[in-house]
């Protein structure tokens, strides 16, 4: 496994699962995962340590987590020798890298999206924001973890986010080029679905915060908290998902040469009469997985053996019915500057149906549990409802402690639909 969030110390936790995982190793991991497998001290992005240390240890399947290691190539490095991973090649990691790539795709291939026009040059985008309407988005074309998209309520806070990625270059270049794209209003959810290049098989979707303050207020974070399922996800909303936007992009991608094999991941916006796509991720979510994998019964690694044996039409993946909440533990002054090296008490006090998946974690010298990291933890419960799944969260969450311990109180706080 590459990655040290706690979406990888979730797919750690459901792969242990499997009859067919006999050890796992994640590079580099975290205190959490260091319970259930091996940690290995490389980084994700050292794509040709990673390989090395695979073979050495005869490791037979690579499930890449985060983007980067992805965008990077990390899938055609391992597949060269030989060895078997988990995840789409760069060419089509890029539906995730290149926010321009993947809005030629969606206006190519008739896949709903925003309208939106790219620039390459400042001055041409800066004269089209003007003849705009507002809110107005602005978006880097590159990887920016989570940095950039600016949904700006005036021309000149607009302009400010073009200064800032085409000329300043503060994502430096991934803000090379820029989307500019129409305001879109509605509810957000983030869909996935598992696909060989050729089948594709929907996941159940899930909701995330990505702000920082209760109410949706304040800077974005990496995301606060999950649920699944949204309460407006009907079967009519996913069969809409699966044939508007799922299917066809992946059929998109083949025709473009650009096989897609892994999980694709659309971060959709809903309302009345539309359902368009507002990105999309070449991965599993975070803090998504947290609340997915634990509603999926079927064995993942035999998922993944399919996707990678091009057989996923022959699998029978189910769900259960439960819902599940997951709620971030984050260090105070997150997604600010903040302390590390805290002492978590209480980890093992939570009730033993829940699940306390690891992100910003280390080992101490005593062999303690340390923070270590802006998000921390993600604790998860499942219920009947989300309500009883979100009370479980919440009635256990005082239990679990550290120096500067913060998190939202509004996850899963369904409103009243209109
Ligand atoms: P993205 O990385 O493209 O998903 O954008 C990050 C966040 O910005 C999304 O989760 C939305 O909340 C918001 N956003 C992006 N594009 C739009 C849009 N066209 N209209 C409204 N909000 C948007
Ligand atoms: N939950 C947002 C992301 O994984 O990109």
């Amino acid at each position: 496994m590459v990655g040290g969030g706690a979406r990888e110390h979730t797919i750690v936790w459901k792969l242990a699962q499997s009859p067919k995982a006999e050890e796992i190793f994640v590079a580099p991991g975290n205190a959490g995962t260091a319970q259930i497998a091996h940690n290995l001290d490389i980084a994700t992005t050292d794509i040709e340590a990673l390989a090395k240390t695979a073979k050495e240890n005869h490791i037979n399947l690579t499930v890449v987590g985060p983007e980067v290691p992805l965008a990077n190539g990390i899938v055609d490095y391992f597949q060269n020798l030989g060895m078997a991973i988990f995840g789409p090649a760069k060419a089509a990691a890029e539906i995730e890298s290149s926010k321009v790539f993947s809005k030629a795709l969606m206006q190519k291939h008739g896949i709903p999206c925003a309208k939106s026009v790219a620039f390459d040059d400042y001055n041409k985008a800066r004269e089209y924001l003007q003849q705009q309407t507002l809110p107005i988005v602005v978006k880097a074309d590159g990887l920016a973890a989570g940095k950039g998209v600016v949904v700006a309520e005036s021309i000149p806070e607009a302009i400010g986010a073009l200064i800032s990625f085409m000329d300043t270059k503060t994502l430096g270049e991934a803000g090379n080029r820029v989307i500019i794209e129409e305001y879109l209003a509605g509810r957000e959810m983030s869909a996935f679905a598992f696909s060989d290049g050729k089948n594709v098989v929907p996941m159940v979707p899930a909701c995330d915060y990505k702000r920082v303050y209760d109410g949706d207020k304040g800077p974005n974070t990496g995301g606060m908290g999950s649920y699944s399922p949204p309460p407006f996800y009907t079967p009519a909303l996913a069969k809409t998902v699966l044939d508007t936007v799922m299917k066809p992009t992946i059929a998109a991608m083949s025709k473009e040469g650009r096989l897609y094999k892994g999980v694709l991941y659309g971060g959709l916006m809903i309302n009345k009469t539309d359902t368009k796509v507002l990105e999309f991720n070449a991965r599993f979510g975070d803090p998504e997985t947290q609340v997915v994998l634990p509603r999926l019964k079927t064995d993942l690694v035999e998922i993944i053996e399919a996707v990678i044996d091009n057989h996923l039409d022959k699998m029978k993946i189910e769900w259960s019915d439960d819902a599940c909440v997951g709620v971030v533990l984050a260090s105070g002054g997150y997604p600010g500057s903040y302390r590390t090296g805290f002492p978590i008490s209480g980890l093992n006090d939570v009730d033993k149906d829940l699940m306390v998946f690891h992100a910003g974690t280390k080992i101490g010298t005593a062999g303690e549990v340390l923070t270590g990291g802006g998000r921390v933890l993600t604790v998860v419960a499942n219920g009947k409802t989300v309500a009883e799944a979100r009370k479980k969260v919440y009635d256990n969450l005082p239990k679990i402690s550290f120096e500067g311990c913060y998190y939202r109180k509004d996850i899963a706080l369904l409103k009243q639909e209109n």
